[in-house]
Parts: C-alpha cells; sequence; structure tokens
C-alpha cells in the first residue's frame, strides 16, 4: 500500500528520515531521477510509518545549480504523484532576511518568489492559478500546533534562486526590497510542479544563517547543514503532533 502524504527534506534535515520504519526505499536513480550530488542530500525515497502514519519521504533533491534542467528538478514531485501522493511538505535551508527571525528558527511558507528565471511547466500554455500556493488551511493547522507547543514558528515570503554561490549583500537588500523574509536555492520549481498537480502543498524554511551582510558572519555550507541537523528535532515535533490525526 501506498501513502498519500510526503515530506522532501532539504539540506542538513536527511535525519528527519531516521524516525521512519522504512518498508519500501527506492534509490532516485530507479525513479528516473537524476542523483544529486551535493553533500546532505541522499537522493532516494521511502515509504514507511512516521509519526503513526504512512508516507513517503524524499530524502535530498535534485537542483537547478548542479546543471538541471526545471523539469528535471521537478521529477520527484511528479514521480510521488505517481505513487498517489496528494499532500506534500516541502522543506529546505534558507538564509534569514529578517530581523526576529533568527537562524536555528522555522518559518512557514506563506508564499514564494520564484526568481530562477525558468519553471517546471514550461512548454505549454500552463496557465496554472499561484493564487494560493501553499495551503491556508494547512498552514493554519500548522500555527495552531505550533502554539500549542511553544515553538517559534514564522511565517514569511521564501525567495528561490538558482545558485549555486549565496547572495551578495546588495542582492539581499534588492530581495528585501521584494518582499522576501528568507532566501534559499529550491522549492520553488517543486511547489510550482505540485500545484499543477492538484496537490495540497506547505513549506517549511530551516533558517539555517542570516543573509549575506545581515550579521559580521561569513557564509558556510558546513555551517548551514549543521543548524539544519540541530533544528530537525524542533520540525519532527510539529510534524508528529501535526499529522497524528490526519
Ligand atoms: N542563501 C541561499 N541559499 C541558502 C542560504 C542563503 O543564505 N542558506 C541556506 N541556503
Amino acid at each position: 500500500m501506498s501513502a498519500n502524504i510526503a515530506i522532501v527534506l532539504g539540506s542538513g534535515l536527511g535525519s528527519l528520515a531516521d524516525a521512519v520504519t522504512i518498508e519500501r526505499e527506492v534509490p532516485f536513480a530507479d525513479a528516473g531521477m537524476p542523483s544529486s550530488k551535493v553533500a546532505g542530500h541522499a537522493g532516494r525515497f521511502l515509504l514507511g510509518e512516521c509519526f503513526g502514519l504512512k508516507l513517503w519521504v524524499m530524502q535530498g533533491r535534485v537542483h537547478l545549480y548542479e546543471g538541471h534542467a526545471a523539469y528535471d528538478v521537478a521529477a520527484g514531485v511528479r514521480w510521488l504523484a505517481g505513487q498517489g501522493v496528494s499532500r506534500l511538505i516541502l522543506t529546505n535551508a534558507a538564509g534569514s532576511l529578517r530581523t526576529g527571525f533568527s537562524p536555528g528558527e522555522w518559518m512557514m511558507l506563506s508564499d514564494h518568489l520564484n526568481l530562477t528565471g525558468t519553471s517546471p511547466l514550461e512548454g505549454g500554455a500552463n496557465f496554472i492559478d499561484m493564487s494560493e500556493v501553499y495551503s491556508l488551511p494547512w498552514r493554519e493547522r500548522m500555527r495552531d500546533c505550533a502554539r500549542k507547543l511553544m515553538m517559534p514558528l514564522h511565517e514569511g515570503v521564501y525567495a528561490g534562486l538558482r545558485g549555486p554561490q549565496y547572495e551578495t549583500p546588495a542582492e539581499i537588500r534588492m530581495l528585501q526590497v521584494m518582499g522576501a523574509d528568507a532566501v534559499g536555492m529550491s522549492t520553488v520549481l517543486e511547489a510550482l510542479q505540485a500545484k499543477a498537480l492538484g496537490m495540497e502543498v506547505l513549506g517549511f524554511s530551516c533558517l539555517t544563517n542570516w543573509g549575506a551582510g545581515l550579521s559580521d558572519a561569513g557564509l558556510d555550507h558546513a555551517e548551514v547543514l549543521h543548524t539544519g541537523q540541530s533544528a530537525a528535532s524542533q520540525m519532527m515535533r510539529l510534524l508528529e503532533v501535526a499529522l497524528a490525526d490526519g
């Protein structure tokens, strides 16, 4: 039996998969997908039980900055849809652009800016409605659960860029003016694809660092992974409570 819910794990959040009692494992290659070569991105689908329910976990993802096309970046979402998944939780690591949204905390996506300059829907007249990509009822449920757990859960706009380099301080200031609260290099294309397939979508950014120029510290991938790993347990707790009764 398959499952109708899936969680995509971002950089450093792979440990969330440790909580899954694995029933089936499908490497990306067996699903016809390219594998990611980036540290912190394993590249497999797991079907199993977690939080008392059956779910799919996509551990690792494919990025534009590795040279893949937008259509391929979203291949995992199409594969999950083929397995019967209709509810998708996307997680990522992101830089914070907003005072008060501190590294180590989580931001739930209220909306996004697709600044990658591309789309997995290219090639056809796919004029889909993007006015509510991230499900409002699902967000409300998460907000309530976070409050009960006394877990800080911010909400804001995620800017998705191509990367692979981190931003310059001038780019960070530009993103702030554009209305972004966090910046990363994933999620937007997957969310777009999921929306086009009629899925209910939710997104969470683990804020792993301040955007360039907003603090004295430089940016470093190892630091991003480390902060992601320590924040993963908070997200586990939230999902456990929020998904427990469907
Ligand atoms: N910028 C872009 N992507 C990121 C960042 C960042 O500061 N942190 C983690 N992923």
